[in-house]
């Protein structure tokens, strides 16, 4: 292979056989080829695009650099989730064991936060003891033991996507449909998966903030997976506003045991609820949705869902006492409200900012290699549309020293943006659309 030749072909508008993306994933992942030449394919790749083939051809050639998660003969049906990400974003800690306790396999490979988005691998670790770092062959074991595994993206799993996305990240060339799509799903494919549901954020806070990028996004994964034979589903949720109350590691985990307990922020159940229904529908076709919402209330009620989050738990190191009694996790030590300086209505809750936020306060990263503090964070008070009156809480700010704690509250009084009358760019629907094979509809929730 001449990489320059191929890099010439894409900058010039053609096509890479698969053979060729074949060439090119496994010398992304050997090393063989220098970073310079790689980046100059990626923005080349980023002003032409690829073709659906060609999509189809990086994604298999991605996935073939590293090993997979093997599903036994006749096992359960293997269902995963992806979200595109966002702030308060921590479905998948319900999910994972709610899905689990009703027979549903869940092999959940999940990232960090980056970026002024959380990550579920951060909230795990605020577990303490809690270990995201199994080997596949662990995973294996666990999978078939208790029905599920939380486990961050190994060096064993699509290597050539892990150098990609680095020189991506360095090179500005992330946000391109089509090498999104195909770094995602090299990774979700290898996880042996019968089915994945995906939750595409939409709204400010979103990765891709426009609805249509989004269904682009969604098209193309659904597109890849059908390739595979492995049946995708995506909804579209909102991120015009942090999902749940909760933002910041620790303070979510505690969010996300109540909600396993039945308990909970509306919004958080409702979007928690639509994705649980499309796992489990994906994993048993013929079951009506009206049966999987009881099925899945049951395991809710019925303490289910949290004893097998009480199991995942003990299976990955971390300390259990600390979901039986949250207290026992990581605590802030400088806590604080902060205030409304006027009576008005809540006309926004911006997530990215409250992201960044979040960081400034130790909750996050800026950079890779950053230590994060799993206690800090915020906890919302108010909603989007709320009347309040002046002084009243809007927000409690979790921080680690008592300047850290005056800083996020008064960054959090510049954020929460309070006016007269209703909001004027309203709120999204918590979820919007469902897209499929068919095509794209409105979701209502049956
Ligand atoms: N997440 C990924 O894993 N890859 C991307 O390209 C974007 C988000």
């Amino acid at each position: 292979m001449i990489l320059r030749d191929l890099i010439e072909r894409k900058r010039d508008g053609g096509r890479l056989s698969s053979d060729e993306w074949r060439e090119v994933a496994q010398a992304a992942a050997n090393g063989s080829v220098p970073d310079y030449q790689l980046a100059a394919l990626l923005m080349a790749i980023f002003w032409r695009g690829l073709d659906d083939a060609e999509t189809s051809a990086l994604t298999s050639a991605m996935l073939a650099t590293g090993n997979v998660l093997h599903r036994p003969e006749g096992a359960a049906p293997w269902i995963d989730k992806h979200s595109t990400g966002g702030v308060g974003d921590k479905t998948s800690l319900i999910l994972a064991p709610l899905l689990a306790s009703v027979g549903v396999t869940v092999p959940m490979m999940s990232g960090r936060g980056l970026g002024h988005t959380g990550g579920t691998l951060d909230k795990l670790e605020s577990i303490p003891g809690f270990r995201t770092d199994l080997s596949l062959t662990r995973a294996e074991s666990q999978l078939e033991a208790i029905g599920c595994a939380l486990i961050g993206q190994t060096t064993e799993i699509a290597p050539a996507d892990r150098r990609l996305y680095a020189l991506r990240d360095a090179t500005a060339t992330v946000e391109c449909i089509q090498l999104i799509a195909a770094s995602i799903m090299s990774k979700k494919l290898a996880e042996g998966l019968t089915g994945l549901v995906l939750d595409v954020k939409r709204g400010s806070g979103a990765f891709l903030p426009e609805l249509d990028r989004g269904l682009a996004l969604a098209r193309t994964m659904i597109a890849l997976g059908a390739a595979s034979g492995v049946p995708v589903v995506a909804l579209v949720t909102a991120m015009d506003r942090p999902l749940g109350d909760a933002c910041g590691n620790a303070l979510e985990v505690r969010e996300c045991l109540d909600a396993l307990r039945g308990d909970g922020p509306v919004d958080l159940r409702t979007v928690t609820d639509a994705l649980a229904v499309e796992m489990l529908r994906l994993a048993r076709p013929s079951v009506a949705v009206a049966d999987a919402r009881a099925t899945l209330r049951d395991a809710i009620t019925s303490g289910a869902a949290f004893d097998k989050f009480r199991q995942i738990v003990a299976a990955q190191g971390g300390d259990v006492r600390a979901v039986d009694d949250p207290t026992l996790l990581p605590t802030a030590t400088d806590i604080g409200d902060v205030l409304a300086d006027r009576e008005g209505v809540v006309h926004a809750l911006p997530p990215r900012p409250i992201g960044h936020a979040i960081i400034a306060l130790g909750g996050g990263r800026t950079r890779t290699d950053d230590v994060i503090d799993p206690a800090v964070g915020v906890i919302f008070r108010v909603r989007v549309g709320d009347t309040v009156r002046a002084g009243q809480p809007l927000a409690t700010v979790h921080a680690g020293s008592p300047s850290a704690l005056t800083d996020g509250r008064h960054r959090l009084s510049g954020i929460i943006r309070l006016g007269d009358g209703p909001p004027p760019d309203g709120v999204l629907p918590w979820v919007s659309h469902r897209v499929t094979t068919g095509g794209v509809e409105e979701y209502r929730a049956e």
